[in-house]
């Protein structure tokens, strides 16, 4: 089976849509919502502990049908089957993307068998006390040292579960900015501190900028045989890891079938299983393969990945919508938004089709959001009344963690407010005058899970993964690399050795000389 190459505007599907696009465009949800009593109902999809309700989007049957004949001339089955089989679909890097091989604990690889089994060991000796630094003192501080992939999702889960945290504290550094280095070593005492290096390749300048600058920092008190106890690495560049000082028992293998956006669920995971302890982290890995399961084995109209791409599609492609908006109603995901955006934008940001042929239509959508109820006090005005269209997904658990039921009535009547506010508008209402008319017709999900677990998050963090992939395979794009982001690292080198050398004549943009002149 080969993955498919099918341009989604020449097919018979797309063609339709267009035609369904002009003829519906005028109508409104509300209108449909009186119409068919048992909207709600027909579209919304139960799964485990999750509810998906579609209902409020600018669809009718014929919508739906048309987007499920899109994916299937599209080739969304072949598609799905090649990536889960191992087939080398990220072709421009000659790869298998093999995330949810992760996860299969039923048929784990035993390179990954063992690499688990390597981060329980780990993970129960620092939480049990028993990992000694160099003054013989346990472990209280992880400082995970890591950008893009290989920081956003570990920070991100910490931060989403840290209602099972232990006692361990977690920290991340990132940014090449020193400031940010220098604020995240405040207070940390050498002795009791873990650091963790986590790069894929082991040559990202910001990661190993700050491992090279906390390594000074920590043989200010301690010496190169001590690093043994304080440095561990996550790494496919073995080599590059040992010759950092990295004692070999203290590296953590990952792989190049596993993209550094999807890697959270590898080694790369470390600090999130440091953090929580081994059995949550497992739990959130279980998480994800029921995830994967639903997407794999279920049609693909009740399929919660595949119902959601299609939907955005409609939007992206058929309404001309922008950007999507994602609105958690739980504080523990306010760093959800950020981890999406390197998913969702560093996948589908591509101009170019999978034949290496320009396209003209749109792909990747903007990916934008922040927590609810804060942000109904920031832009939530502009979704309401501004001239752009942006769908909204709302995320929200049915029970809080910590009781506190006053606080739950409260953030859940404010989520589902919103959707109602947002579909039905001042609609046949009278009002004072046309400043406080919402015209409504604004498109949302809402996703209502249960409770935030490790296992919820991770069925929820592969929904979209899967809802990604299946746009990136409508539109014919390779989802899996991201070779948008190399000019700028190669640029940034050469603007360094201009910087450091205060030789600017190789550079020959004049606002670019002009703004290095200014530097000094
Ligand atoms: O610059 C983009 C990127 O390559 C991401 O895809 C990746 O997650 C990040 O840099 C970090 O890369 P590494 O893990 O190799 O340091």
């Amino acid at each position: 089976m080969s993955f498919p190459k099918v341009n989604p505007t020449n097919t018979k599907a797309w063609e339709q849509l267009t035609a369904h696009y002009s003829e519906t465009q005028h109508l409104k949800m509300q209108d449909q919502f009186v119409e068919d009593p048992d909207r709600a109902h027909r579209y919304a999809i139960r799964w485990n502990d999750f509810y998906i309700d579609y209902s409020k989007n600018r669809i009718n049957d014929t919508t739906l049908s048309l987007l499920l004949a899109l994916a299937d001339e599209v080739g969304l089955k072949e598609a799905i089957e090649a990536q889960f089989n191992g087939e080398h679909i990220n072709e421009t890097e000659d790869r298998a993307v093999g995330h949810t091989a992760l996860r299969d604990f039923a048929h784990l690889k035993p390179e990954v068998a063992d690499t688990l089994k390597k981060i329980k060991g780990f993970t129960d000796s620092v939480i049990e006390g028993k990992w000694k630094g160099y003054t013989g003192k346990s472990i209280e501080t992880i400082v995970n040292i890591g950008i893009g992939g290989s920081d956003l999702g570990p920070d991100m889960v910490c931060e989403a579960l840290k209602y099972y945290q232990n006692h361990l504290e977690v920290r991340f550094v990132s940014n090449v900015d020193g400031d940010h280095t220098q604020e995240q070593l405040k207070g940390l005492n050498p002795e009791t501190t873990l650091f963790i290096i986590v790069s894929k390749t082991f040559t990202t300048q910001e990661t190993l900028t700050n491992a090279n600058t906390i390594r000074d920092w920590f043989l200010k008190s301690a010496s190169e045989e001590d690093i043994a106890q304080h440095f561990v690495a996550v790494s496919t560049n073995l080599e590059a890891v040992s010759n950092f000082g990295i004692a070999p028992q203290n590296i953590f293998p990952m792989w190049d079938w596993v993209g550094g956006r999807f890697s959270l669920w590898s080694a790369v995971g470390l600090s999130i299983a440091c953090s929580v302890g081994y059995a949550h982290f497992e739990s959130l890995l279980r998480g994800a393969h029921e995830m994967d399961l639903h997407f794999r084995n279920t049609a693909f109209e009740n399929n919660i990945p595949v119902v959601l791409a299609l939907i955005s599609v409609w939007y992206n492609n058929f309404h001309n919508a922008e950007s999507e908006c994602i609105v958690p109603y739980s504080q523990y995901l306010n760093k959800l938004v950020a981890y999406l955006q390197q998913g969702i934008m560093e996948s589908n940001g591509k101009s170019v089709d999978r034949n290496g042929d320009p396209i003209d239509y749109q792909t990747g959508t903007i990916v934008w959001g922040s927590t609810g109820t804060n942000a109904q006090h920031a832009f939530f005005q502009l979704i309401h009344q501004g001239t752009k269209l942006i769908p909204t997904d709302f995320v929200g658990f049915s029970k809080a963690l910590h009781g506190n039921q006053d606080h739950q009535n409260k953030l859940m009547a404010n989520m589902i407010a919103q959707t109602e506010a947002l579909l039905q508008g001042t609609h046949g209402t009278e009002v004072e005058n046309t400043f406080k008319v919402f015209e409504g017709n604004k498109p949302t999900n809402t996703l209502l899970i249960d409770t935030l677990t490790p296992k919820s998050l991770g069925s929820l963090i592969a929904m979209y993964e899967h809802k990604l992939f299946v746009q990136g395979v409508v539109w014919n794009i390779y989802s899996y690399d991201q070779w948008g982001v190399e000019l700028g690292k190669k640029l940034a080198k050469g603007t360094l050795q201009a910087i450091e050398s205060e030789d600017i004549s190789h550079m020959n943009n004049a606002s670019t000389q002009n703004l290095l002149k200014r530097l000094s």
